[in-house]
């Protein structure tokens, strides 16, 4: 599968390009400065430029599925939310629609469907979560969900939990947990439709995915 992964260049969305790599997919990585060319080809990825901000003209071109998981970051602001992790996203899309690329994995995060659970600092993030996971799940694409709980740096365990809907119980998992869940949406057409919360847990992410698959 040729796969484009937006947030490739750190966090979950660079070990999403490793583990597709790994996995002997053709994966591009999208980078906004060509000095992260080289963290791409480290990877396994091919990297082609792109800003959620500026130019994204061509980048879906040839791919058979996105993979979005970037995102602004906690210390930019309401702004770059809606600039980066709303706009952006819904400019990939419509790419994704124009370009007749079907197949969309979003990682979004847990309580994006009841954004006002949140407390003021996140409130303005859950909602633009929100907005865009409607504005996916409507737009035609075979889209899959994934909604985790707080990303660590720890090392995966390969043992996850679906469907802990609420932000008080909010969980963690490692953001290689939550690549190898993006990687087995992505090799299972079946989960398209699916929209669920990721944490920690005692399923292997096989049997996870078997049970995601729409209509299982
Ligand atoms: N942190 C959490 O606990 C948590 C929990 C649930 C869900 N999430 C979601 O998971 C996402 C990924 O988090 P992460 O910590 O794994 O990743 P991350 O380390 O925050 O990396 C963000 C990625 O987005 C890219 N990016 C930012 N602005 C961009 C732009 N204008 N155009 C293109 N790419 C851009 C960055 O590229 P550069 O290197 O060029 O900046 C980077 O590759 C978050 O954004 C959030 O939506 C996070």
């Amino acid at each position: 599968m040729r796969v484009l992964v937006i947030g490739s260049t750190r966090g979950t969305g660079k070990l999403t390009v490793e583990q597709l790599a790994s996995a002997g997919h053709e994966v591009r990585g999208m980078i906004r400065d060509p000095e992260q060319a080289d963290t791409v080809r480290a990877s396994g990825g091919e990297p082609v430029r792109g800003d959620l901000e500026g130019d994204l003209d061509g980048v879906v071109d040839g791919v058979d599925a996105v993979a979005f998981c970037a995102g602004s970051g906690s210390s930019t602001g309401p702004d770059a939310t809606l600039r980066v992790d709303l706009h952006g996203a819904v400019r990939v899309i419509d790419a994704c629609r124009d370009a007749g690329v079907g197949r969309f994995v979003m990682l979004s995060a847990i309580s994006a469907d009841d954004p006002m659970r949140g407390n003021e600092k996140i409130r303005h993030y859950l909602a633009a979560m929100h907005a865009r996971d409607r504005i996916l799940s409507d737009s035609g694409l075979d889209a899959t969900i994934v909604r985790p709980g707080g990303l660590t740096h720890d090392e995966g365990t390969g043992k996850v939990r679906i469907g802990v809907p609420r932000l008080e119980e909010r969980g963690s998992i490692p953001r290689a947990d939550v690549a190898a869940v993006i990687v087995g949406c992505l090799e299972e057409p079946a989960t398209a439709g699916a929209v669920f919360e990721l944490v920690s847990g005692d399923t292997p992410i096989a049997d996870a995915i078997a049970e995601l698959r729409t209509g299982a």
